[in-house]
């Protein structure tokens, strides 16, 4: 159903686009707990969001608090640029593809870095991949290393993905066009396992580290999104950037202690 001013507020403000999430998030992770369980979930969430909205930044201000060598009018065109790429993008109905706002953020912070790597976890349709994509073209161009399952499921965050019986590019990441091939990396399977195996096969490590744009973007719960923290920081260089969209509930824990857009988390290393 459309509602005209909530659906505008959506589209103009990154806050709202945020909240909108994580009420959702939260409505739909609550009532499926049983009884107490879901009061204390509710109770907690909403503790998290009251924190999250006083700790929250305008898009202009996360950047640059991120990428403090950048000028604010520099920020303000390349939230421009990633905004009419979003706008440009299709949106596919399922696939839980991050919002307007997250994906110009998303791009923003790619062209103003210029990571050596992107390493992205739930490539979902690939809506924050393009972002990152458009935003390391040129002689630099990033490879992008994006991990999804690879069987079609219901998430255990409640998101239904009836999707990609064809893999990689008509299903996960579907957006992301054929041009960018070469560029793409696909590790597909459940994270728990791809993720280790990789970072072991890249032989990265802390005496070997990349200076890379990092979007944490699969299961949004504390337990997974520490497990993929502790992975991927130590092999981070001083410089690279961590986005989680989103902190729903996943770092409920740590409100204060990373950069917030709406629900969107940001991290320097
Ligand atoms: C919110 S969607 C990603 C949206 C995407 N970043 C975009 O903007 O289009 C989350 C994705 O994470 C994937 N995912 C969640 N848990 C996973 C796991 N344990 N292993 C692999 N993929 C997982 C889901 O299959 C889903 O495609």
């Amino acid at each position: 159903m459309e509602i005209p001013i909530y659906h505008k507020a959506i589209t103009k403000n990154a806050l709202a686009a945020g909240l909108d999430a994580t009420v959702y998030g939260t409505l739909k992770q609550g009532l499926q707990s049983p009884g107490l369980a879901s009061g204390l979930f509710m109770g907690k969430q909403f503790v998290h969001i009251m924190r999250s909205l006083s700790f929250h930044q305008s898009p202009e201000d996360f950047i640059l608090l991120l990428l403090p060598e950048l000028s604010e009018t520099y920020i303000k065109d390349l939230l421009k640029e990633g905004l009419e790429l979003a706008d440009e993008m299709a949106r596919p109905e399922r696939g839980g593809a991050a919002s307007r706002w997250d994906c110009a953020i998303v791009y923003a912070v790619a062209k103003g870095m210029k990571p050596e790597e992107v390493i992205e976890t739930g490539t979902g349709v690939g809506a924050t991949s393009l972002m990152a994509l458009r935003g390391t073209d040129g002689a630099l161009a990033a490879t992008l290393t994006t991990f999804d399952r690879e069987e079609s499921v219901t998430g255990e965050d409640a998101i239904p993905y009836y999707r990609w019986e064809e893999l990689p590019l008509s299903g996960v990441g579907r957006l992301i066009p054929e041009q960018d091939q070469d560029r793409v990396v696909f590790v597909l399977g459940d994270i728990r396992q791809t993720l280790p195996k990789w970072v072991h096969e890249e032989r990265l490590s802390p005496r070997n580290p990349v200076r890379a744009l990092v979007i944490l973007d699969s299961l949004h719960t504390p337990e997974h999104q520490r497990f993929e923290m502790e992975y991927i920081w130590p092999v981070l260089a001083d410089g690279s950037v961590v986005l989680c969209d989103d902190t729903t509930y996943g770092w409920s824990e740590h409100v204060g202690t990373y950069i917030n857009c709406g629900f969107l988390g940001g991290i320097k290393k």
